[in-house]
Order: C-alpha cells, then sequence, then structure tokens
C-alpha cells in the first residue's frame, strides 16, 4: 500500500504546529492535581470566558469529558435522554452504564441533528412512578457528526431549555463547537447560553495534539473534577499539553478557530464535485433522508457524508481503490464514506481526492 497522501478519515488526525510545538517546548508547568499548572490554569481561565461559564476543566480526550460530565451530573441508575446517533451512546465503550451506571433514554434525531422537542418531553419519566429511572440529563451533541456534521442552533437549544424542567441540565457534547460556532457565525459563549455544561476537543479541528474542557457552573466543576481523579484522569505536568491548546484558543495569528472556515469551504467543494460523479448518492440515514444524488448543501461544516450505489460490496471495493491512491477515505455507518477536511488538506489536495474518487468509481462499476 503507497503512504497516505490525504487523510480524510477524520480531523483527529491533524499535527500540532510550529506555533502549539514551540509553545509545549517553552511552557511553564506544576503539579495540575494540586492547582499549581499554570499554563492549564490559563486554558481552563481561557476556555471559561470563552464558554461563557464559571469555570473548567482540562481533560485528556473528548470521551472523558463527556464521562465526567455524565458522573457530575447524573446519580446511579439516572437516566440520561440523547439522540439516538450520538457518539456517548454509540462510540464511547459504554462508559455511561460502565462507569457512570446511567441508563439512557435514546431518541431519534431529525435530519438537523436534533431531538424533536415533544419526544423529549415525553422521553422523561414520571419522578414519582417508582418503576422508572429517574431522567438527569439531556443531551445534545453539537456538531452532530451523523447529520452531515450539521451545527445546531442557539435558537433550537434556547427551545429545549424552555421546554425542559428546569431541574434537568442539558450537556452538550461539542467535540467539534467550535466548527458549530464558525459555521452560524456566532460566539461559543451564544452556542451554550442556555446549556448547563458542555466539552469541547482541542485535538480535532483546532489540531492541538491532545485535549478537550469541560465547562460549566463551579459547583458542577468541583464534580467533574472529582470524578476525572476517579477514572485516572488526573494529570501532573499538563501544562505541556495545554500549551497547545492555549495556542489554537487565542485570537491572535496562530490560532486555529478562524481557519475553521477553511475546512468548511472545502468540504463543500468536495461535495460539489462527489455529487457530480456518476456513483455518488444520498448518504441515507439522518444525514441526508430524502435519497437519491448528494446534495451538497447539506455540507455546513467539514464533515462529508456519501453513499456508494451498489451497496457494501462496492463500497468496500471503493474505499480500498481509493487507499490504494493515497487517499484515506472511512467506511462509516449506514453504508457511508465518511471524508473529513481539516488543517492537513488543501485546495490542491481536494482535487487529488476528486479525481481519485473518480478512478475508484470507473474501476468498481
Ligand atoms: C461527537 C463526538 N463526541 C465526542 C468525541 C470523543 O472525543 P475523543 O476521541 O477525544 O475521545 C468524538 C470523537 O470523535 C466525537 O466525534
Amino acid at each position: 500500500m503507497p503512504p497516505i497522501r490525504v487523510d480524510l478519515r477524520s480531523d483527529t488526525v491533524t499535527r500540532p504546529t510550529p506555533a502549539m510545538r514551540a509553545a509545549m517546548a517553552a511552557a511553564v508547568v506544576g503539579d495540575d492535581v494540586y492547582g499549581e499548572d499554570p499554563t492549564v490554569n490559563a486554558l481552563e481561565a481561557r476556555a471559561s470566558a470563552l464558554s461563557g461559564k464559571e469555570a473548567a476543566l482540562f481533560v485528556a480526550s473528548g470521551s472523558m469529558g463527556n464521562l465526567v460530565s455524565v458522573l457530575a451530573h447524573v446519580p446511579r441508575g439516572g437516566e440520561v435522554i440523547l439522540p439516538s446517533e450520538t457518539h456517548i451512546l454509540n462510540d464511547e465503550a459504554g462508559s455511561y452504564s460502565v462507569v457512570a451506571s446511567a441508563a439512557v433514554h435514546p431518541v431519534v434525531e431529525n435530519a438537523r441533528g436534533e431531538m424533536p422537542i415533544e419526544a423529549v418531553l415525553d422521553a422523561i419519566q414520571d419522578p414519582y412512578d417508582s418503576h422508572s429511572a429517574l431522567t438527569s440529563l439531556v443531551v445534545v451533541e453539537n456538531c452532530h457528526a451523523h447529520s452531515m456534521s450539521r451545527p445546531i442552533t442557539a435558537e433550537y437549544l434556547r427551545a429545549l431549555r424552555a421546554a425542559v424542567p428546569s431541574h434537568l441540565p442539558i450537556h452538550v457534547d461539542g467535540a467539534r463547537l467550535f466548527n458549530a460556532s464558525v459555521a452560524l457565525g456566532l460566539p461559543v459563549a451564544a452556542l451554550l447560553a442556555d446549556a448547563d455544561s458542555a466539552m469541547f476537543c482541542l485535538s480535532k479541528g483546532l489540531a492541538a495534539p491532545v485535549g478537550s474542557m469541560v465547562v460549566g457552573s463551579a459547583a458542577f466543576i468541583d464534580r467533574a473534577r472529582r470524578a476525572r481523579k476517579l477514572i485516572g484522569g488526573g494529570m501532573r505536568q499538563a501544562g505541556v499539553i495545554a500549551a497547545a491548546g492555549l495556542v489554537a484558543l487565542g485570537d491572535d495569528e496562530f490560532g486555529t478557530v478562524a481557519r475553521l472556515a477553511d475546512d468548511h469551504r472545502r468540504a463543500r467543494t468536495l461535495a460539489d464535485g462527489l455529487a457530480a460523479q456518476a456513483g455518488v448518492v444520498s448518504p441515507g440515514g439522518c444525514a441526508q433522508p430524502t435519497g437519491g444524488l448528494l446534495d451538497p448543501a447539506r455540507v455546513m461544516t467539514n464533515f462529508v457524508l456519501y453513499a456508494i450505489e451498489g451497496g457494501d460490496s462496492r463500497r468496500a471495493a471503493y474505499v480500498q481503490q481509493m487507499r490504494a491512491q493515497g487517499v484515506a477515505v472511512m467506511a462509516y455507518n449506514h453504508g457511508q464514506v465518511r471524508a473529513v477536511t481539516h488543517l492537513g488538506v488543501d485546495d490542491a489536495d481536494v482535487d487529488a481526492v476528486l479525481a481519485a474518487s473518480e478512478r475508484a468509481l470507473a474501476v468498481t462499476s
């Protein structure tokens, strides 16, 4: 197999920028479990300011951030209402159950990645019925990966918050929250105004090597910090990695937030090109439920989900043919192919991917 020239499997494959590496080498550090790492403290203060929340916690990964949030919000045996295609439910090794002893109540989301609000209300259990698990948390994923990584609007969160009883917290799995912010032209704080807590990743499109942030009230973050310790996530001189996150969230020329717009533009160009290729069809599921050809207008951030006419065996051959040309795409759920743009993908790469796809389709037809 030739080496991978263009890696579109995920934005997690991004490598730290030169500015990040320099900041990591120069980072002033201390013991973060004692709260004494100045770089981690600065990153937490930055995350708190950007999110409009009282406090923040640096964690090793998005999965850890979601898990400590569930542990901090949900009592043993409590129930979490969440979208049925969401990462917490399907892609975190069942940690909500194995570690947090929580039950889940999945709600089928629409093509915008939103759970219908009436369905959320319907999922809330009667707290006075001893048969029922106690509904304890509502989760929203923003961007919502399986709907083509659609950004969830502030209006939806506002309507959800207004409808759901005030004692029920709302947590946002914002692994790609900054993509949503850039796509919608709204600050992250506005997207979280009606959420009680959120997790966002530094290690995806923002290109830091490691780490995610959890944000919320000071009392929530105290509980999340204890939960982080419980699961072995207390890190010591973590400033070495936090330094890269601070660069990512900086508003100078080294920050990696504003450039997400380039990834979104390239994803749209890629989708436009793919949609014109014979054999590329609608991805189905909540990514594009209408059937027919791929609709490039569904692409609002950096994910392109599409399907290959001819079913699973042709998709496997297509993915293999792409890889043979040095292009890595991912075989995703529901027979889909996933292509994600990021810092390591430029305009010429998009052209090369489209040419490779044309050839892969021809060879497998
Ligand atoms: C929506 C969503 N949430 C959470 C995560 C978990 O992040 P991590 O891989 O850092 O654990 C991911 C990772 O891809 C994700 O896509």
